[in-house]
């Protein structure tokens, strides 16, 4: 197949729920739900791996109850097999532990995909793609940080944009079916490098998507420009 003909992949959006307007959050979800916005991305932290604290089960039951949107779990917490029964998953969800917090790696992402998730593993931005050469069958999505975790609103470490690049050309020449989603700094200026380097899914945060200055209609539309912005340069 010559390259031009190659199907372009849909870039799909996730909506970071701890950057919501908390005060407004059952309209917000119901904006997301209209928009056909992908999934709705949960950040777990706790405190240790990652500093601050976000959700925990109970307020994502909640708000998944509400929701038609798969889910995509985000876990910043260290040994985070010990929380995997206090969260719902149904097919289509995606479920991402850290490189980093996992003592066997290889067996919570077993034990997750007996649970029926899409099972993704995340790197921090500082953390070497060589890391995964033993578990990268085993998985479906690769959440590189384009932040360090644990807050909203910190700027694009810029040498991940060269690590989505190197992943995507590594996982095209493996022939393997792995989604590339990018975390943290997900903004109008950022996107269109991000999709052209490789990215699947875009985390859509308090700097692209739940923004103070705009409604989240409009926040999306712009999110959505700077997309095919980047499709077009791929
Ligand atoms: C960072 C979180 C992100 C966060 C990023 O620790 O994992 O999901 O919401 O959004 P921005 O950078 O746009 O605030
Ligand atoms: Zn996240």
């Amino acid at each position: 197949m010559k390259a031009n003909t190659i199907p372009k992949r849909k870039v799909e959006i996730s909506a970071s729920i701890m950057c919501i307007d908390w005060l407004h959050a059952a309209k917000q979800l119901k904006i997301l739900e209209e928009q056909s916005i992908d999934y709705l991305h949960w950040d777990v932290i706790d405190g240790r791996f990652a500093p601050d604290f976000t959700m925990g089960s109970s307020i994502i039951n909640k708000f998944r109850a509400s929701s038609s949107r798969p889910s995509d779990y985000h876990l910043m917490v260290e040994e985070p097999s010990q929380l995997f029964d206090n969260f719902s998953i149904t097919p289509g969800d995606i479920f991402s532990v850290h490189q980093e917090c996992c003592r066997n790696l290889h067996r919570d992402l077993v034990s997750l995909r007996k649970k029926g998730a899409r099972v993704g593993v995340a790197l921090n931005p500082g953390t070497s793609l060589e890391v995964l050469d033993y578990v990268i069958e085993d998985i479906d999505v690769i959440l590189v940080m384009s932040v360090n975790p644990g807050f909203m609103g910190q700027e694009l470490v810029p040498q991940t944009l060269g690590k989505i690049e190197k992943l995507r050309r590594r996982i095209d020449d493996m022939h393997l079916d792995i989604k590339i989603s990018v975390d943290g700094n997900v903004n109008y200026q950022n996107i269109p490098n991000m999709v052209e380097a490789g990215a699947d899914i875009l985390v859509g945060g308090s700097s692209g998507l739940f923004r103070n200055d705009m409604d989240l209609e409009d926040s999306i539309k712009y999110l959505r420009e700077s997309i095919s912005e980047g499709e077009e340069k791929r």
